[in-house]
């Protein structure tokens, strides 16, 4: 049994990498300031004591090395981030979570002696793709503040892994989502507000000709690929995609949650937004040969686990 420390840990992903680690009969630290995570997330693990808090601010290194030195984490898998919309709203705070966060993070395993780090970097380093399939080597053509600090994420990684010997494994995530995720990414909002809407028979937005399309990946999945390379000694320091290369667009994700809730949308086109790249679509052949990661979770069943979590908060 090991001790893993879990930035972001109530949050979408985070919270997934706590449960499968949990699972696996590890003890887990979470640490979350709850600017976008939630506390059901993670209230049954903490009512249960498997799982220990600490409510943390990762731009504080005072904060951080607070829980590190108190926890002594072997593992630690580095979720914390702000999301596109409010980095674009807040840049001050993008900059000191995702950038100062990140590297007060990487100081601390150095620090502390961490065995190894996983975080999540994004497939928004890439933006809009030059070629389908993304493989890992596509160029980085970023087009966000958000996409921005990713970049310097990685470079940091790749910096103290080279002259500290901090053992990373990076992952660039394509469109992450579940039920238990907020409002932070652009797409995320589409979910979320359909479902809400469609079932509320209210109008719905669909942003440009809805035909961009998205490699959606169940957030239970992107929480498996830390959690194999966390404890895979043979993989470090290499940044891998987290899709499944398939495609679905907004349309079809429209007509899926449609199908679900046996109702039609009424739909309202307006002009397509700058957070949406017209395709995602990611390679996984890295992933899948180095670190033995196939996604499990389909498009179908999670967006009918989506509704089914909305419809018993009677959304
Ligand atoms: N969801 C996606 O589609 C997606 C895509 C690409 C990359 N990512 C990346 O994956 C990681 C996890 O994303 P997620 O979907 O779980 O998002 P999330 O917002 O659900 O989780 C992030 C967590 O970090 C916490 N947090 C934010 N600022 C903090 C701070 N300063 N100190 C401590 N905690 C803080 C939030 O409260 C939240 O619980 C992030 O790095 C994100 O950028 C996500």
């Amino acid at each position: 049994m090991s001790k893993v420390l879990i930035t972001g840990g109530a949050g979408n992903i985070g919270s997934f990498i706590a449960d499968q680690c949990i699972e696996l009969g590890h003890e887990v630290i979470i640490a979350d300031n709850f600017y976008n995570g939630k506390y059901r997330n993670i209230s049954g693990h903490l009512d249960s004591g498997k799982a220990t808090l600490e409510t943390i601010d990762i731009g504080s290194y005072e904060m951080v090395k607070y829980a590190f030195e108190k926890h002594r984490p072997e593992y630690v898998s580095h979720q914390a981030s702000l999301m596109i919309l409010d980095s674009d709203k807040f840049p001050h705070k993008a900059i000191d979570t995702n950038i100062t966060g990140t590297f007060n993070i990487i100081q601390a395993c150095y620090e502390f002696g961490v065995k190894k780090l996983t975080y999540g970097s994004s497939a928004s380093v890439y933006g809009n793709p030059r070629f389908i399939p993304v493989t890992e080597d596509h160029p980085f053509d970023n087009q966000t503040l958000y996409g921005a600090t990713k970049i310097a994420k990685e470079a940091l990684m790749q910096s103290w892994a080279y002259t500290h010997k901090v053992p990373y494994v990076g992952f660039r995530y394509f469109n992450i989502y579940s039920e238990r995720q907020g409002l932070g990414a652009f797409y995320t909002q589409v979910f979320q507000k359909w479902i809400h809407a469609i079932y509320n028979d209210q109008e719905i937005i669909m942003y440009g000709d809805g035909g961009q399309t998205l490699d959606l990946v169940h957030s239970s999945d992107a929480a498996r690929a830390n959690v194999l390379a966390l404890f895979n000694d043979k993989v470090k320091n290499e940044h891998f995609n987290v899709g499944t290369g398939k495609e679905t667009s907004l349309k079809e994700i429209l007509s899926l949650i449609e199908n679900l809730l046996g109702k039609k949308a009424a739909v309202k086109y307006v002009e397509s937004d700058p957070h949406l790249v017209r395709r995602r679509c990611s390679s996984i052949e890295k992933i899948k040969t180095q670190i033995g990661f196939e996604p499990t979770v389909t498009v179908e069943e999670g967006t009918k686990k989506y509704i089914d979590y909305l419809i018993k908060g009677k959304i």
